[in-house]
């Protein structure tokens, strides 16, 4: 049915016509055992899941909303590494499918024209020092009109029917995403973070940019230098000294 041509992601598909959240699907699925890229694809969410406690509108059809049980037996603290992995995926197979130009706003939404298009949802399962699994979430706004996203993200939000004037082929797209996710994990595995930093970079929204963050404590600007093995956002301040940023917010529409 979904006409893959990968080698190991993808074998087995759990495709729901509507579920609460692909992630919780995914969870359980990993703790039954599940296969190393095993994937789960819903049609429709009743309660996506977005970072930091938010909802992810999902609605029937719209996009694509799936997420990938992973194996690696690499370190838990590099885990975020394969958020930024997903993104250049998903920024590459936007480049090469839809002629469009994405954005990837650290540390792992998707830009269209400056308004987000997608979203991905790392979330780890580990013991002391082993990665037990991790499911990565990808949610993507394919057909939506803009009278389709919500009021309350309009502003921000887009799809991809909104920026390109036509409509697009969700069963197509992820095709490609598993293919050229297979890909650049394989790759990465063997050959290590440094040319996932690189492209993540070339993607880079704001990057070379001055920007303003945002702790409990204080606000100043830096400028953006690029991406940290460990996921951490570099920075370097007025003085000249660099800085490794893990949480803080970042305005990165105000100078
Ligand atoms: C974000 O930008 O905050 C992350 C959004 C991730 C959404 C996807 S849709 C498929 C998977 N299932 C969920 O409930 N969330 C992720």
């Amino acid at each position: 049915q979904w006409g893959l041509n990968t080698e190991w992601l993808g074998k087995t598909i759990v495709h729901k016509q509507v579920t609460t959240s692909t992630q919780h699907i995914a969870h359980q699925l990993a703790r039954d055992n599940a296969d190393h890229g095993t994937i789960v694809v819903a049609d429709e969410q009743t309660a996506g899941k977005g970072r930091m406690d938010h909802t992810w509108n999902s609605p029937k059809n719209k996009g694509i909303w799936m997420s990938l049980i992973l194996r690696p037996a690499t370190l838990p603290y590099l885990a975020p590494q394969f958020t930024l992995l997903t993104a250049t995926v998903l920024a590459d197979v936007l480049t090469e499918e839809t002629h469009t130009a994405p954005k990837i706003k650290w540390p792992n939404d998707i830009l269209l024209n400056g308004k987000k298009i997608a979203g991905i949802l790392t979330e780890m399962q580990a013991e002391q020092d082993t990665i037990q699994y991790v499911v990565i979430g990808i949610g993507i706004n394919v057909n939506q009109s803009e009278q389709e996203l919500p009021a309350d993200i309009r502003h921000k939000a887009t799809s991809l029917a909104i920026e390109t004037g036509r409509t697009w082929d969700t069963q197509k797209l992820i095709q490609r995403i598993l293919l050229t996710f297979e890909q650049a994990y394989d790759h990465y595995l063997k050959n290590g973070f440094l040319e996932v930093k690189h492209k993540w970079e070339s993607y880079g929204f704001k990057i070379g940019e001055t920007i303003r963050i945002k702790t409990m404590r204080e606000t100043w600007r830096a400028r953006f230098m690029g991406i940290a093995e460990d996921g951490a956002l570099l920075t370097k301040a007025s003085d000249g000294e660099m800085k490794k940023i893990y949480s803080a917010e970042i305005d990165w529409f105000k100078q």
